[in-house]
């Protein structure tokens, strides 16, 4: 029996990989302009971080996550996140000393044991920031720009921003009651999930997509009515911040995310374009996370991309990477004697800096042609036995198949020349 890839999981093959690469390119760009240097954790983690980190009565943690112990015992995780892993890194390497905020961006596989579906997988990678060290709603207002910013430049435009305040430990546990109060008389009628929510994490239920939770969600009361003064002033600046950068954003009373650390801001960007999966990019504020993970009381705001339902998006809507994968020059050999000197050429044009492919079937003329057209080679050389005593090439330009006899010796210089032009229109 073949082996095949685990459930939930994707190979990246030559044809797609380009287009994976392009948006790692482009978010590496626009991170970069807004001051966010990359970091690379491991992609396992003792087990307490994210127990800690995240909270146990999340299904992230207590149902997806991928854990083991090894040989010494101790129980190890990968990575169902990004953000607990960066916070411990700042913690541990003291990162607290310096300028603050300190602005973070990582790539990277991410795993969590869902149902596979579309847009839904078990190996899935993020790309995701976190700006630690300031409450500054410029902050928040920054991650939503700079994920909308990232999904711009690679050409996507049919999406929705989604925002809410959660409030903090002050007000939140007063809105608590208040859901609860509502929730209360209608506690039979929700899903068994919910019901077990409803002591320790109500707020869970608001964004249950069973409909008997939804219909006792309508009507709920809405955590921004429940915000204290600070909160109240924290989330007012922060939609000013949008405004006045022209997002079009709406007021989502029912966001509330999926995992326990945020506090005030919350936010998702949701693609019209993509079915049942349709978040995007997820983010909010996290005041309580590094002090929950042992270190002082510091704010901190951040964000995370599922890459591949980007990549989705993007094939859906027939975006392309715009970098070429044809080879500049294919070099043909016409028999044994040629062979070596065709492989020296070959090595010294890709030393010169050209994307260069010849042929390893030992195959005809015709079809090393074929082959060099196949590969959308721009030039192709020709090397056979009669050019090799001649000391020359046959140089063909493979938009207007002129063909010109190149001496050996100058050939190399002559196509880092050539193909280096933009193609001739
Ligand atoms: P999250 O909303 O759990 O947030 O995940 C962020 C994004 O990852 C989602 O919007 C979605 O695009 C993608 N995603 C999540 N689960 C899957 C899956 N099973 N398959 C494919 N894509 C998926 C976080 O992870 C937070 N750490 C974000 C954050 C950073 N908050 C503050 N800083």
């Amino acid at each position: 029996m073949k082996i095949k890839a685990p459930r939930g999981t994707i190979d990246f093959l030559p044809g797609r990989i380009e287009l994976w690469q392009y948006i790692q390119e482009v978010s590496r760009e626009v991170f970069s302009r807004y001051g966010y240097a990359e970091i690379n954790t491991p992609i396992f983690e003792y087990t307490e971080l994210f127990l800690r980190g995240i909270g146990d009565t999340t299904d992230v943690v207590s149902k997806q996550m991928y854990t083991f112990t090894v040989k010494d015992d101790k129980s190890y995780t990968l990575r169902p996140e990004g953000t607990a892993s960066v916070v411990r890194s700042y913690l541990e390497h003291g990162l607290g000393a310096a300028p603050q905020p300190v602005k973070l961006f990582y790539i990277g596989p991410i795993f969590r044991h869902e149902r596979p579906q579309k847009g839904r997988y078990r190996q899935f990678h993020q790309l995701g920031a976190e700006a630690i060290g300031s409450q500054d709603p410029a902050l928040d207002a920054e991650m939503i720009v700079m994920s909308m910013e990232i999904l711009q430049k690679l050409g996507l435009g049919n999406f929705l921003v989604n925002i809410n305040s959660i409030g903090c430990p002050v007000c939140r546990p007063t809105y608590r009651q208040a859901l609860r109060d509502h929730i209360s008389p209608s506690l039979a009628k929700v899903c068994p999930t919910c019901q077990e929510r409803f002591e320790k994490n109500p707020l869970r239920i608001l964004d249950c997509k069973i409909a008997a939770c939804k219909e006792v969600a309508d009507g709920a009361p809405k955590s921004i009515d429940y915000l204290c003064p600070e909160c109240q002033t924290h989330y007012a600046q922060v939609c000013e911040y949008l405004d006045a950068f022209k997002i079009t954003y709406r007021q989502n009373d029912l966001l509330v995310r999926g995992l326990d650390y945020y506090t005030k801001t919350v936010y998702e960007v949701e693609s019209l374009d993509l079915g049942a999966q349709s978040a995007l990019s997820g983010g909010g504020r996290y005041d309580g996370l590094v002090a929950e993970l042992g270190g002082p009381a510091t704010p901190a705001v951040g964000f995370a991309s599922g890459m591949e339902r980007i990549l989705l998006v993007l094939e859906e809507q027939g975006i392309k990477s715009p970098h070429s994968t044809a080879v500049d020059v294919f070099v043909i050999s016409l028999g044994d004697a040629v062979r070596t000197q065709a492989l020296v050429i070959t090595q010294q044009l890709r030393q010169a800096g050209l994307k260069v492919e010849t042929d390893y079937l030992g195959r005809s003329m015709k079809s090393q042609m074929k082959q060099a057209d196949r590969l959308g080679a721009k030039y192709v050389l020709i090397l056979g036995e009669d050019e090799l005593a001649k000391g020359v090439v046959q140089v063909r330009d493979m938009q207007d198949s002129a063909q010109t006899e190149v001496p050996l010796s100058q050939v190399v210089d002559r196509l880092s020349q050539n193909a280096q032009q933009p193609a001739k229109a």
